[in-house]
């Protein structure tokens, strides 16, 4: 069985004292919810670099991981700005976001960096969250399920089979990224099952039945359900909804209840 997942990415966003203070009042509701400090849903924050000591230090010897958004695929060394696989984990973190389409699309990340990050992230004893997804126009051309195949291709090219329940792949569509335009519930299953195919002619068949898959794009309270009853999807990745505590624990417990 795949433990569902419920991750925040809050991208460029709050300052160490907001992070904390959202860590306080999620944290309360949380733990008043799952008392005896069982969560049959993993929790995973992925604070901007500067939040997450902080955060670390918070939820330190509990049930809810920290992640980063990014990393550079290299240990140390001139890379003016960037920050290493080593550096996260010696920090505390759990998980590392590579590939959003904001750093590919803004940023120039290309599926080759993609890959070198995933790999770093694992010799290291990070789960890399990779994310994949089409454009609008790659959609409407009828590309999609080609467009995601090579991006998760090329970013499986350095991953053995048996690394594959230490990585998240997450299917983000470009178009239901902080549009508010979700993606239809079966549309993503879909699209999942396709990646789900990819991962096993590439790595053995039966190998994706450990690889969790999540879902991202305008995910929040009101349709998180819908997704999470997909068999397929198993979890979600959030950006504008996992801002807000309530809107968070709300995701979290509607996951839990999906799922459960
Ligand atoms: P959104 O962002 O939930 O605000 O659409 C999702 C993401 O970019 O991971």
């Amino acid at each position: 069985m795949r433990k569902p997942l419920i991750a925040a990415n809050w991208k460029m966003n709050k300052t160490i004292g907001e992070a904390l203070t959202f860590a306080g009042t999620f944290g309360q509701k949380l733990f008043e919810r799952f008392e005896g400090g069982h969560i049959p849903v993993d929790v995973l924050i992925c604070p901007p670099f500067l939040g997450i000591p902080a955060l670390c230090a918070v939820f330190a010897g509990k049930p809810v991981y920290i992640g980063a958004q990014n990393m550079y695929w290299e240990d140390k060394g001139a890379f003016t700005g960037e920050v290493s696989a080593p550096m996260l984990k010696h920090t505390g973190c759990s998980f590392v976001i590579v590939g959003h389409s904001e750093r590919r699309q803004l940023f120039g990340e290309t599926d080759e960096h993609v890959a070198k990050k995933a790999r770093a992230a694992l010799d290291h004893g990070l789960k890399p969250v990779i994310c994949v997804g089409e454009t609008l126009e790659q959609r409407e051309q009828g590309n999609t399920h080609k467009v995601v195949s090579e991006q998760i291709r090329a970013a499986f090219s350095q991953i053995k089979p048996e690394e594959v329940p230490s990585v998240v792949v997450a299917y983000e569509p470009v178009w239901a990224i902080g549009t508010g335009k979700e993606a239809k519930p079966e549309d993503a299953a879909d699209v999942i099952r396709g990646i789900r195919e990819t991962v096993d002619t590439m790595l053995g068949q039966g190998v994706s039945e450990e690889l969790r898959v999540l879902y991202g794009g305008s995910v929040k309270p009101a349709n998180i359900r819908s997704f999470m009853l997909e068999e397929q999807i198993d979890g979600a990745l959030v950006g504008g909804a996992s801002l807000d505590p309530e809107d968070f624990f709300k995701l979290v417990e509607t996951a839990h209840k999906t799922k459960g």
